[in-house]
């Protein structure tokens, strides 16, 4: 397959279904995963991450039943960030000639799990704010089992309670998805869980952090 029908696939996965899980490695390269990795575990050592938090307003909530994942956004400055940011670049110009999403910008964070940690069912935007348009998550985990927990749980886009997918967390897995219409949730993970989230939004002033959600 070129990179071409690649790009294809996905958009067909976006439009017809809300979502699509598909692996990125050769796409990225090992080495890039492994550096994007190495990041994240030392901001995680570090106790760089701060818990997130939840909805939208200049305070966003920090609720522990909610969600417990701890986060750090991406400036896209150090060279693996520097990478991944023009892949996600590439990303949104093929998903606008594809799908006219009129998609300006992209962010970015890490996430971390730790054990008991989970994200309970929710979407990542509301609709009509023409904000989070596209959701990405790039998983970051050696090895993962079934039995780690910590799944993507993801929602059929016509019946919100009929689960329709399951993605493990493992190394150089993607789930893209429709912000607005796919529901989704993260099982309760059994070991530490490392992950980077990005959002494709058709705005184009970026918010002060503290007021994104
Ligand atoms: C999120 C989210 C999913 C995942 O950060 O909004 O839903 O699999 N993440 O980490
Ligand atoms: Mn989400």
């Amino acid at each position: 397959m070129n990179k071409a029908q690649w790009f294809d696939e996905l958009a067909w996965g976006l439009s017809e279904r809300g979502w699509v899980s598909f692996d990125v490695t050769t796409w990225l390269g090992p080495e890039l995963l492994r550096s994007l990795q190495s990041e994240l575990i030392a901001l995680d050592q570090r106790d760089a991450l701060k818990s997130a938090g939840v909805g939208r307003g200049s305070a966003p909530v920090r609720d522990r039943s909610v969600r417990r994942d701890k986060i750090a956004w991406l400036q896209g400055a150090s060279p693996p960030q520097v990478a991944l940011f023009g892949f996600f670049e590439r990303l949104r110009l093929e998903l606008n000639q594809r799908l006219f999403l009129g998609l300006k910008r992209f962010e970015a964070h890490y996430a971390t799990y730790h054990c008991g940690d989970f994200y309970k069912a929710h979407v990542d935007s509301f609709q009509g704010r023409a904000s989070r348009i596209v959701s990405l998550v790039l998983y970051l985990n050696d090895d993962w089992q079934p039995l780690d927990g910590g799944a993507l749980q993801i929602f059929n886009r016509e019946s919100e309670n009929e689960v329709c997918g399951l993605v493990l967390p493992e190394m150089g897995r993607v789930a893209l998805f429709m912000s607005e219409e796919i529901r989704h949730e993260v099982l309760e993970a059994h070991r530490t869980r490392y992950s980077l989230a990005c959002w494709f939004r058709q705005d184009v002033i970026p918010l002060p952090l503290s007021a994104v959600i």
